[in-house]
């Protein structure tokens, strides 16, 4: 433990900037030995058993992203949280172009701590633009007990451990690196022995309350500052913001790892990251029971030598499961009728280049047509989705006629990509009540209309569909036409440069919303 005499936090005082600048002009002592450096426990997604990763890259000559997110099984929280994120902050990166150049964002996610009861993620973004990178770094976990998405702070027991641990972070600045770390983001301390007072911060520390044990909100009456609750533990986190410890990982010491960056670290002889160690022993005493769960998953691999039991294998409308909270987004749902046809391979061309997911209201009776092209469709993650046998007006057939060629689509569909389609389209949009109370699957009608079937004006219909998509739409298009497939290029361009992500029509939908029977138009945000 960090032997302490006071702490006295001040970070209500002092800024983060003013105090990460403090940092940065701190002057160097000759240190002869090497510094002390953790070992961060850090593993692939890939490499967790019963984890995967998925990538999405796009390229343009504006701009190049991507993102890796873990996949823990259909539709987990950690999936839809840690993608999510990356979406979003991809849209900020394309909102801020300026136009020159070739600005690049790559994020990427990987493991802290992999068990039955809790999953730490660690989030990363590069962006690099006119030779300038930047680097941001985050870690949420997943607590089993509470089914809650968690930051940093929950793995601490409390304010004050989260305060020692800046402490023990200084100590190690100090002795090992011989910069005063004191002056860490968010805090200054007084540590037992002397001679570490913060320079000119005297007054404040003998003014201020010892807030290390009331509440940071400090209404005058003390309470406990458990950060097992996760509001908590939020607020927490944003009160912290800055702080080195936000990107933390456990070590292979059995303590932490804290990340920062070399330029903050002068003297560290490292280029790519400084990991400063907080010891086991110290360790010990700071973390929330969540904290120790997560050390113990992350020492011993969460003992995980068969698959990671979590999360469903589907969450009953599509195989892969929810992986993006479009409610929290710009998504959009490009959707293809009356196909497959002999221009939809030119379109899973185009899709493929954005990583673009579409959705695929297919004819039963052209499945067998196009083998090749379904299997794909599903192989790339498109949804293929019900238009009815033959294009027959549902709300003209009878229970049992509707029954029969539902049904019979279905299986058509079932055969090749593996799966029910999800979701039936209606021809000409046309249904009644015994539709409606026939049908085990949502009806999904649009919201967007490019009357492509009707123009056959590829600018045309690109622009309308550009002018009328907002977050949540359902866009119309019929990839029978070639007039409407060659529109696509200029359709997605357009909307990824306003940071758009095109995704399928049941993850634009929020979760639990389609019903069987139940029609639909669009999820647009109200
Ligand atoms: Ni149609």
């Amino acid at each position: 433990m960090v032997p302490l005499v006071a702490v006295t936090s001040l970070r209500r005082k002092l800024s983060v900037s003013a105090v990460l600048a403090l940092l940065l002009l701190s002057g160097c002592h000759t240190v002869e030995e090497q510094p002390p450096h953790a070992e961060a426990l850090r593993t692939p997604p890939e490499d967790v058993p019963g984890m995967r990763a998925r990538t999405m890259a796009v390229t343009t000559e504006h701009s190049v992203v991507s993102y890796r997110f873990p996949l823990l099984g259909g539709g987990h929280p950690l999936t839809v949280e840690t993608r999510t994120a990356m979406a979003a902050r991809q849209t900020a990166f394309l909102e801020r172009l300026s136009g020159e150049g070739t600005p690049e964002l790559h994020q990427d996610a990987t493991i802290l701590a992999a068990s039955p009861e809790v999953v730490g993620v660690r989030l990363t973004a590069t962006t690099s633009s006119g030779g300038e990178e930047t680097f941001e770094a985050r870690t949420l976990w997943y607590d089993d007990e509470s089914g809650q998405i968690l930051p940093w702070t929950s793995l601490f027991r409390d304010e004050k451990a989260i305060e020692q641990a800046h402490l023990a972070l200084a100590e190690v600045l100090e002795e090992g690196y011989g910069m005063p770390g004191r002056q860490l983001p968010g805090i200054v301390g007084e540590v037992a022995g002397g001679d570490r007072k913060a320079p000119g911060n005297d007054t404040e520390n003998a003014a201020a309350s010892p807030s290390a044990d009331t509440a940071p909100s400090g209404d005058g009456e003390p309470e406990p500052l458990g950060l097992s609750d996760p509001e908590r533990a939020r607020e927490a986190a944003q009160r912290w913001t800055g702080s080195p410890l936000e990107d933390l990982a456990f070590s292979t010491a059995g303590g932490l790892a804290v990340r920062m960056d070399p330029s903050q670290v002068p003297g560290s002889g490292r280029t790519d990251e400084v990991l400063l160690p907080v010891s086991a022993a110290d360790t010990e005493d700071l973390l929330s029971g969540l904290g120790y769960r997560a050390r113990e998953a992350a020492l011993n691999d969460g003992g995980l030598d068969d698959d990671l039991p979590l999360g469903e294998p589907g969450d009953g409308l599509s195989d892969q499961g929810r992986t993006l909270d479009c409610q929290r987004l710009r998504c959009v749902a490009l959707t293809f009728d009356d196909g497959p046809g002999e221009h939809t391979d030119e379109l899973l061309d185009t899709l493929e280049e954005y990583d673009a997911r579409a959705t695929f209201y297919v004819l039963g009776s052209l499945v067998d047509d196009f083998p090749a092209l379904m299997e794909r469709m599903a192989e790339e993650g498109h949804e293929v989705g019900n238009h009815t046998w033959k294009h027959g007006d549902l709300a003209e057939m009878s229970g049992e006629e509707i029954e029969e060629d539902i049904g019979r689509t279905n299986e058509a569909v079932r055969e090749v990509t593996g799966s029910d389609p999800p979701t039936i389209r209606p021809p000409y949009g046309s249904l009644d009540e015994t539709v409606r109370e026939t049908v085990d699957q949502p009806l999904i009608l649009w919201d967007v209309d490019t009357l492509d079937w009707k123009n056959r004006d590829t600018g045309a219909v690109s622009s309308y569909a550009l002018e009328h998509t907002v977050p949540g739409s359902v866009v119309l298009f019929h990839d029978i036409h070639e007039s409407s497939v060659k529109a696509v290029p200029d359709v997605l361009a357009g909307l990824h440069r306003r940071g758009y992500h095109f995704v399928t029509v049941t993850d634009v939908f929020p979760a639990q919303v389609l019903e069987p029977g139940g029609v639909y138009t669009d999820a647009r945000l109200s």
